[in-house]
């Protein structure tokens, strides 16, 4: 059979772009569930005396949406587009693909009904009831299947290094779902833990935290090593380096849990063993950012122009900056002050907004205009002002929280030298309520800049088309 007439293998690319679509739409609908409860901290009468709208049913409506609607939607499309170009090969599986997308997008649907009517197994980012936990155990089954059945029809030998890192976060996500939901169910829609006491604190937080480790972190990296070296045309700085930040980073990670509960009826020994992988996990982690940073050696200029190289180095240098202050606050006595404050709310956002933030929004601005066959986005400019939006709202939130978190910390422990309490209650949240509108004014602009980017990705997309991509001919060299 002559070449003219040999079919041309294509990679799948509807269900990257479906997923980086849908990634940008549940931004601006978690962000904004984030600016609304955000105003709702300063002026409570937004609640309008309405359930569905209180300030309990509505933020964990926001960090599901933020995390695994937006962050979760960012990790399909990016893992599904790289598996197959660092792989050379269609994604497997065929339809399974296509429901890893819709059977998401139910999950997605399920949890912006239940939460607001007040459904809740009361587990922080495992809220949902088992009848969507099962859901989402099928989904994740299939994503698996397509993504390691993808590696395993691959025509080159190497599996590059963001593999590791997306592998990783989907083998540990489907681990630690599993064990932290199973629950007896008491109806439709209501169940108990089947855990009970510190032991399901425990259990919580080891999810709880590997849910950071894995979803928010490893996932991420994973982006990381594929999208930084493409946006700046360089090979990673150091492969050798990649390796042992993976496998250190995914040691250490699983033993940190327990420093989100110091002082409780934990066993002490358990908490000191938690705050002392936490100081060791600060290697790995700034181990990972450097050699990111370090990618851009020699190209260092092009950050003048480049606004998508800028988002994906900024969002490495908050990486860095939340993987300092966790350790930090790992430690118990430093613990002691920031517990229960605003401090925590702002070390969550300067590693959400600034590290899942801006590295997805980087890594979207490089897919968006490959997948709808564009050289460049509809607008470089608006990706410029994004930039800026996305960064000042980043400080001005977390520099709000910062301020107020130590402020309510060092209120709450004054005593007078006769013994009694220098400040009540009321007093350290009269005191915190110009922080919360300065973190209102943060979020603002930090949606703003997502909505510019939903206008940006609706122009590129409607004056592009789907393209079909395809798949190279084996590179000997890999082979
Ligand atoms: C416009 C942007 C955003 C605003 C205004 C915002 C606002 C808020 C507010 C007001 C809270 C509740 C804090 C409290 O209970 O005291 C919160 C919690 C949270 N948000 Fe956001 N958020 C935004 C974006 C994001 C993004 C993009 C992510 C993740 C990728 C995220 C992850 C979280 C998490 C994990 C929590 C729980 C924090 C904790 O329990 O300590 N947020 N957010
Ligand atoms: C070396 C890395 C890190 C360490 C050791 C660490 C450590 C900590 C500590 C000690 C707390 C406070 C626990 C408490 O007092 O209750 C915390 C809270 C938190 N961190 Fe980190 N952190 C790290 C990186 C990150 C990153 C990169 C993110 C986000 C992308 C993140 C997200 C969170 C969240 C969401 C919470 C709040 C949990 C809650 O109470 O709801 N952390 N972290």
């Amino acid at each position: 059979m002559d070449s003219s007439q040999t079919r041309v293998a294509h990679y799948d690319d509807t269900v990257v772009r479906q997923f980086s679509i849908m990634a940008v739409v549940w931004g601006v609908v978690g962000m904004l569930v984030g600016v609304f409860i955000a105003a709702q901290l300063a002026w409570p009468e937004l609640n309008f005396g309405i359930p569905w709208l209180s300030y309990g049913r509505l933020r964990p409506l926001h960090t599901n949406a933020v995390i695994f609607a937006f962050g979760g939607c960012a990790l399909f499309a990016t893992s599904f587009y790289v598996v197959q170009r660092t792989c050379q090969a269609r994604l497997f599986g065929g339809p399974l693909a296509a429901f890893v997308f819709w059977g998401w997008q139910l999950v997605i649907v399920a949890a912006a009904i239940s939460l607001p009517l007040g459904f809740n197994q009361v587990k922080e980012y495992a809220e949902l009831e088992w009848p969507i936990d099962i859901l989402i155990t099928v989904v994740w089954v299939a994503y698996a299947i397509v993504f390691f059945g993808t590696i395993g029809v691959r025509k080159v030998k190497h599996i590059y290094v963001a593999n590791w890192f997306f592998g990783a976060y989907i083998l540990a996500i489907a681990l630690l779902h599993i064990v932290n939901n199973v629950a007896i169910p008491a109806g439709f829609m209501k169940s108990y833990s089947a855990y009970a006491g510190v032991q399901d604190a425990m259990v919580q937080w080891w999810y709880g935290h590997n849910a950071v480790g894995f979803l928010l972190t490893a996932g991420f990296l994973g982006m990381m090593y594929y999208f930084i070296p493409k946006q700046a045309g360089r090979p990673v700085y150091s492969y050798r380096l990649s390796i042992v930040h993976f496998w250190a980073l995914i040691f250490t990670y699983m033993w940190a849990g327990p420093h989100h509960l110091h002082y409780t009826a934990l066993p002490d020994w358990t908490q000191s063993v938690g705050m002392v992988f936490s100081l060791i996990l600060l290697a790995p982690s700034w181990g990972g950012m450097i050699n990111g940073i370090m990618t851009l050696s020699g190209a260092w200029h092009k950050l003048r122009d480049d606004p998508i190289l800028r988002f994906l180095i900024v969002s490495l240098s908050f990486y860095g900056m939340s993987t300092f202050e966790g350790p930090m606050m790992s430690i118990k006595t430093v613990n002691a002050l920031s517990h229960y404050t605003d401090w925590t709310v702002g070390h969550v956002h300067s590693g959400a907004l600034g590290w899942v933030g801006l590295i997805s929004m980087g890594s979207l601005y490089y897919l968006v205009p490959r997948l709808f066959g564009k050289d460049k986005m509809h607008s470089v400019k608006a990706i410029e002002l994004h930039f800026w939006m996305a960064t000042i709202g980043i400080v001005l939130y977390i520099a709000a929280m910062w301020i107020a978190g130590v402020m309510q910390g060092l209120m709450w422990r004054a005593i007078n030298p006769d013994g009694t309490l220098t400040y009540t209650f009321v007093e350290s949240v009269k005191a915190t309520y110009p922080f919360y509108v300065i973190r209102v004014s943060g979020g603002l602009l930090y949606l703003g800049g997502m909505i510019v980017m939903a206008w940006n990705v609706w122009m590129t997309a409607i004056s592009g088309r789907s393209v079909k991509v395809a798949i190279p001919a084996v590179n000997a060299a890999h082979a």
